[in-house]
């Protein structure tokens, strides 16, 4: 399953949005043009799902309440709205559609407020809240249904599929470090802390096969690499990850992951990643310290990694190397555009001016992000 479509009104920096998604997708803008806040929908999502991390109030709490959510330029709009599309291409008819509209309630005691929550099922509406309970008991508005075990008996799946979302910023010093560092995990370990511990607690049939489908990527990307193998210290039992190069002037090195570059480490945890989930990866600008012939991989590797399973993949990025491959489609790539009621979000392959230069043969690379921002014609939607 995947998101095929996403709604959202009065989120952060944007006003409105509305856009379809593919398996895999790319969100593409200047800096801080909202890529981040974006993904974030995603994760509010999560962490909505996650009723033992704390459900709908604590996704409200971590992000500073509901006015650090509601978008600025929406002039006093209470209502924030969310609205997914969940289906099995990015084509078919909604299988489910889940939606919420939230505001800052005076009298809750600081506690959000559902304005609305329902959810339908291949059209079907099988919840629509307020009903009859809530409105005997307002106090009810402050949980959502599909946070709630007892509530959500008819769309559990809807649940069960955003819990698996997964949010990656890797920062290579934290998986190399991370015995000597020994700091709080943050939760869901963005950043790749736990990532070592993760590999050794994986099957080892998994695991095997994993290492191995991640060596010959590697094999493509690095230039005398050779072997990507999973060792136990023999003092310690700690794991390691051990690679091995092929040299012209001696026969054999290894590397354990200290010696690994911080691009070779980040691909690696990036991939395994992609090959973990079944749901959807959220990817913060996975070019950061990969060096530009592995960025234009980026692209086509996702995609490999996504073969023979489903796992939407959503990437933020500012670089147009990533963006270079032949392969990506127009409708992959979301243009985010700041303006002064907010950024507008839009498929770049909705620009006339887009479609011509990618039937001229340019890639999507070429055009959004060399001229991006600076000549406005392109982004003038017809
Ligand atoms: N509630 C809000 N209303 C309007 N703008 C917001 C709101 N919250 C954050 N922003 C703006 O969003 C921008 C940051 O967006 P971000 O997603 O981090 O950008 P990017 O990842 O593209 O660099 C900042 O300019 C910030 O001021
Ligand atoms: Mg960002």
């Amino acid at each position: 399953m995947i998101i095929n479509r996403l709604i959202a009104k009065n989120w952060r920096n944007f006003q409105q949005i509305d856009v379809p998604l593919r398996e895999r997708q790319f969100f593409v803008g200047p800096n801080a043009s909202g890529k981040s806040n974006l993904l974030d929908i995603f994760r509010f999502l999560r962490d909505i799902a996650k009723a033992e991390g704390g459900g709908f109030q604590k996704a409200i709490k971590d992000r500073g309440g509901v006015s650090k959510i509601q978008c600025l330029a929406a002039q006093g709009e209470p209502k924030v709205e969310i609205e997914i599309h969940i289906a099995d291409t990015p084509e078919a008819p909604a299988t489910w559609q889940y939606c919420i509209g939230f505001h800052q309630e005076k009298h809750q005691d600081g506690h959000a407020c559902l304005t609305y929550e329902r959810v339908w099922r291949e059209g079907e509406l099988l919840l629509n809240r307020p009903d009859t309970e809530d409105n005997e008991d307002p106090d009810r508005l402050i949980q959502t249904a599909l946070e709630q075990n007892a509530a959500n008996a008819k769309f559990r799946e809807i649940g069960k599929f955003l819990r698996n979302v997964k949010y990656l910023h890797l920062v290579p010093q934290f998986i190399r470090y991370s015995d000597a560092i020994q700091g709080k995990i943050i939760e869901d370990d963005p950043f790749g802390q736990g990532f070592l511990q993760k590999i050794a607690s994986a099957h080892p049939s998994t695991r095997r096969a994993r290492l191995k489908r991640i060596e010959r990527a590697l094999k493509l990307a690095i230039p005398q690499f050779e072997k990507l193998e999973f060792v136990r210290d023999k003092n310690t039992g700690h794991p390691h990850l051990q690679a091995r190069y092929e040299h012209w002037h001696s026969s054999k090195t290894t590397h354990q992951e200290d010696q690994f570059s911080d691009g070779m480490l980040r691909l690696i945890g990036l991939m395994w990643s992609l090959l973990e989930n079944n749901s959807i990866v959220l990817l913060e600008e996975p070019e950061l310290s990969l060096n530009l012939g592995i960025v234009a991989q980026l692209a086509p590797l996702i995609s490999n990694m996504q073969k023979d399973r489903q796992c939407q993949v959503l990437t933020s990025t500012q670089s147009d190397t990533l963006l270079i491959e032949p392969g990506i489609d127009g409708s992959e790539v979301i243009l985010l555009i700041p303006t002064k009621s907010g950024t507008e979000v839009k498929p770049s392959s909705d620009s006339d001016a887009v479609c011509t230069l990618l039937k001229n043969g340019a890639t999507v690379g070429e055009i959004v992000l060399t001229r991006y921002p600076k000549e406005a014609s392109l982004l003038e939607w017809n």
